[in-house]
């Protein structure tokens, strides 16, 4: 590894030494659609995994072998639990037992939207008073650049022990060179890139990022993620890998904002935007198709590139192209509301006391979250309206209490009586378990924000793309 360490390390050979013989105990921070993964992920390599969350109806769960999470099944998790290689706890006194620890709490926005960094913070707070010499911590949480030297290290030493910051490069496999002083723990960031419902890629097959805090720290992370993962890049720093992860969402945030804009101008040039996209695909060469939608949703695309817009104020540097996006794409909601009161306008009707059906809830097709999903805001735009608003989605029930919304609402049947019976049908997340065939049959009137009517052939003219 290093060419030119300046004082010999003592601590990465003892982990090292962990690592290689399996023996390292993991603890994994945030048992969530994130965290939780990741457990399995490590428990089923073969080291003794230990989850660690607040929530203890989740802890009681998982420790049944139960999962809460619809795309990871329970068989997955008891399997782990009765061969001893999984526990959850809400013990965090347990952490000083651990070798390894990751950190996968969330990172919202304040209601200012502004960086809500109180879990990592909290977190850190509560790994303070058990950290060991030697061990690893490693942040996964997405965030702006800077927090893992920032704010979790000096949260850290507060405990005594020392993990200097120092200078190292690398080619992406190894450090080529470094300059480091003697740490008693190790520190680095490696940003999850989970894509929860993706069937073709895996948590394990998607490369791992890493930055260290110093040279031990990124050698320790890349150590350990290699006996889990199919391969990992290395990069210079911690700050570097937390703006990969910013750099990876604000792609996709500003990308699909171009596309929404530019459907809007389609919609007014009566042009077929996802005809469009289809045809650009076959491109081989510079272009990534992107969707339009009605906003976007999710725990990380709607909100991370924000955390950067809020650094960024530090420098005194506008982010215009996050702005720009942010506007553009939490417009969409309001775009879905007025297209759906066109629709009914176009038949004598008005939205004030329409009965609108809305199908779909989670903010993309398939999956069981609901985070920040543009259904939410739709629904809250057609009460604000005064229509009379129901919901279809076969992955939930009812429509959980959430930071900002408190609907009382239960998912309704979907028969070709209960369809007939509204004004107005909202496809709001294209689940392939939907027959759109029979959806626009039975329908008044379909509002498709998803283009997941493409392939219906009858009844056309009472589909109206939005
Ligand atoms: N969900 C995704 O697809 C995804 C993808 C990539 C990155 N991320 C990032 O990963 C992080 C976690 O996201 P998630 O989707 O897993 O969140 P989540 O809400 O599903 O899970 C977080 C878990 O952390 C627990 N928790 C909160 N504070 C805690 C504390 N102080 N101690 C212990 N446990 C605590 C919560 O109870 C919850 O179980 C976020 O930074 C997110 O941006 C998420």
């Amino acid at each position: 590894m290093s060419k030119e360490t300046t004082v010999p390390n003592e601590v990465l050979p003892a982990f090292q030494a962990k690592i290689d013989t399996r023996t390292a105990r993991v603890g994994i921070i945030g048992l969530g659609y994130v965290g939780l993964p990741l457990a399995l992920l490590f428990a089923r390599e073969g080291f003794a995994v230990s989850g660690f969350d607040l929530d203890t109806d989740k802890v009681v769960k998982l420790s049944r072998g139960e999962s809460y999470i619809r795309h990871i099944p329970a068989t997955t998790i008891a399997d782990q639990v009765e061969q001893k290689r999984f526990q959850a706890t809400t013990d965090f006194a347990l952490l000083q037992d651990m070798h390894a620890i990751l950190i996968c709490v969330p990172t919202p926005l304040d209601p200012h939207r502004e960086p809500d960094l109180s879990y990592v913070r909290g977190t850190a707070e509560a790994i303070a008073p058990h950290l060991q010499r030697g061990q690893l911590v490693v942040l996964e949480s997405t965030t702006y650049p800077g927090t893992t030297q920032e704010v979790v290290l000096p949260i850290l030493e507060k405990s005594g022990l020392r993990c200097p910051v120092c200078s190292y490069s690398t080619d992406g496999f190894e450090i080529t060179a470094s300059e480091e002083w003697q740490t008693d723990f190790l520190l680095a960031f490696s940003p999850e890139r989970e894509d929860p419902g993706n069937k073709q890629f895996q948590t394990h097959q998607v490369l791992k990022i890493i930055g260290g805090i110093n040279a031990s720290s990124a050698h320790a992370a890349q150590a350990l993620y290699a006996q889990a993962f199919e391969k990992t890049f290395l990069v210079s720093s911690a700050g570097a890998a937390e703006m990969t992860k910013i750099l990876e969402n604000t792609y996709r945030c500003v990308n699909i904002a171009l596309v929404n804009e530019l459907k809007l101008l389609c919609l007014r040039m009566g042009i077929d935007v996802w005809e469009v996209i289809e045809a650009a695909k076959t491109k081989p060469f510079g272009f990534t198709a992107f969707y339009p939608g009605p906003g976007l949703g999710g725990h990380c695309i709607p909100i991370d590139p924000f955390y950067l817009t809020w650094k960024a104020r530090e420098y005194d540097f506008p982010t215009r192209f996050i702005e720009l996006a942010g506007e553009i794409n939490s417009s969409m909601p309001e775009h879905v509301v007025a297209s759906v009161v066109k629709a009914l306008n176009q038949q004598k009707q008005c939205l004030q006391g329409a009965r609108v059906l809305v199908l779909g809830l989670a903010y993309k097709k398939d999956i069981d979250d609901s985070r920040e999903s543009p259904s939410l805001r739709i629904i809250e735009l057609l009460q604000g309206e005064g229509a009379r608003v129901d919901y279809h989605d076969p992955y939930f029930p009812r429509i959980p209490n959430m930071r900002k919304y408190h609907f009382d609402l239960e998912s309704v049947d979907l028969s070709p009586g209960i369809l007939a019976d509204y004004d107005a049908v909202v496809i709001a997340t294209d689940h392939s378990t939907y027959d759109y065939q029979a959806i626009v049959r039975h329908a008044r009137l379909v509002v498709d924000t998803r283009n997941a009517t493409h392939a219906v052939q009858e009844h056309r003219k009472k589909i109206i793309r939005c």
